[in-house]
């Protein structure tokens, strides 16, 4: 907002959520008093298993209302399921949050930071740096199909992808806007026009479309088989990657798997119109198997925050918080255990902020 003020719902969830997520409002605020602007942190115990527990469901029939009119919202994770089906607790919250907000970006960085080593050989920090923009509400994930003859030899089941202009062309437009702020310009595709005979040249047709609103950006396609493929073999090619829904899903869990550790990667999901809040979260979940023991590694939290004040327009304490990062990432003692350091989370949390607070 003009007045640099911004209200954010602040949701952690289960599991490490709750842990890191003290971690990624300690970097919001370091980053609020470094960089001059305020915030309104708004806490949230619902989308949690601990609320199913009390109430028979993740969040109050009037949850639209409880968070209501704020600039985003800051999630950690959710899931519990020995307790609670992994379907429930998801369902019911965050992708309520995605459906009901019409966040129909998800945005995802691809980026090698120190201090995370590389499962693809030979790479260091600097040689994978790209997007991955995944279309969020429609495409292969409909409702339209239906399932007849159950349980018998005429058993039938359809499902239907469907893609419209209005959400096809929505989409591209955020690549290639994003792609304008980046040094190299460039839009890749992803697309299997080849098998997928119908809705995929339609979707090339409104890459093509699209890319002439921007003449500044240059564009391409691969083929979804053989861009996989390059992901692992030539990342270095890549700067913004638009997809749609099923790819992007494929795609968005790639490209942060070939730079390293779940434990610090990000993700928003994004209205770009404005018209709701987006949210930004880390891609991690509640890592049952860790939590309660204060060592999960915070920085996917803290790189979602840096997300969101870029979504703010607060660029110089993203990259701040972004540096922070970085700098602390390349020392051990920085570092959980997950990235082979001696840092519990709070450790690793302070220090980042810390950075912030002197950058
Ligand atoms: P997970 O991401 O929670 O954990 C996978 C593995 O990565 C575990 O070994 C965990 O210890 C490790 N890990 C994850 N985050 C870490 C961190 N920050 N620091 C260090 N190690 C970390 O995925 P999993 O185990 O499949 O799912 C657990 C629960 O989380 C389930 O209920 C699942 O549905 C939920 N989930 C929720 C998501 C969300 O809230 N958006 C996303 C993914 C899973
Ligand atoms: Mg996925």
């Amino acid at each position: 907002s003009k007045d640099r003020s911004y209200k954010i719902a602040v949701i952690p969830g289960d599991g490490i959520g709750k842990e890191v997520m003290p971690e990624g409002v300690r970097a919001l605020e370091a980053a609020a008093s470094r960089f001059g602007f305020s915030l309104d942190l708004q806490w949230h115990d619902f989308a949690n298993c601990d609320y199913y527990a009390k109430h028979g469901q993740m969040m109050p029939d009037d949850w639209k209302a409880r968070i209501g009119d704020v600039d985003a919202i800051f999630f950690g994770a959710v899931g519990w399921p020995d307790t609670v089906p992994d379907h429930i607790s998801l369902w019911q919250s965050i992708l309520q949050f995605r459906r009901e907000y019409d966040q129909y970006v998800n945005l995802r960085p691809v980026r090698l930071m120190p201090g995370v080593p590389c499962p693809l050989a030979g790479r260091g920090p600097g040689d994978i740096d790209f997007w991955v923009v995944r279309e969020n509400t429609e495409g292969e994930y409909s409702s339209i199909g239906g399932h007849m003859f159950p349980g018998t030899e005429r058993e039938i089941v359809i499902q239907e992808t469907v893609m419209t202009r209005h959400g096809v062309d929505r989409v591209l437009r955020f690549a290639f806007d994003l792609a304008r702020t980046r040094d190299r310009r460039h839009v890749t595709s992803a697309t299997k026009s080849n098998g997928i005979a119908i809705t995929m040249p339609f979707w090339d047709g409104r890459v093509e479309a699209i890319g002439t609103e921007y003449p500044d950006v240059t564009h391409d396609k691969y083929h979804i088989d053989i861009l996989t493929a390059q992901f692992v073999l030539n990342p270095q090619r890549f700067d913004v990657v638009v997809a749609s829904n099923l790819f992007g899903d494929i795609l968005s869990d790639l490209g942060p798997a070939c730079a390293g550790t779940i434990g610090v990667a990000p993700s928003a999901n994004i209205n770009p119109d404005g018209t709701s809040p987006s949210l930004f979260e880390p891609v991690h979940g509640s890592a049952p198997d860790i939590a309660g023991k204060g060592i999960a590694n915070p920085v996917g939290q803290i790189w979602s925050a840096a997300m969101m004040l870029e979504h703010f327009g607060e660029d110089a304490a993203a990259a701040g918080i972004m540096a922070a990062i970085e700098a602390v990432l390349a020392t051990p003692e920085g570092r959980t255990p997950d990235l082979k350091g001696s840092a519990d989370t709070v450790t690793c949390g302070k220090a980042i902020s810390e950075a912030i607070a002197g950058a």
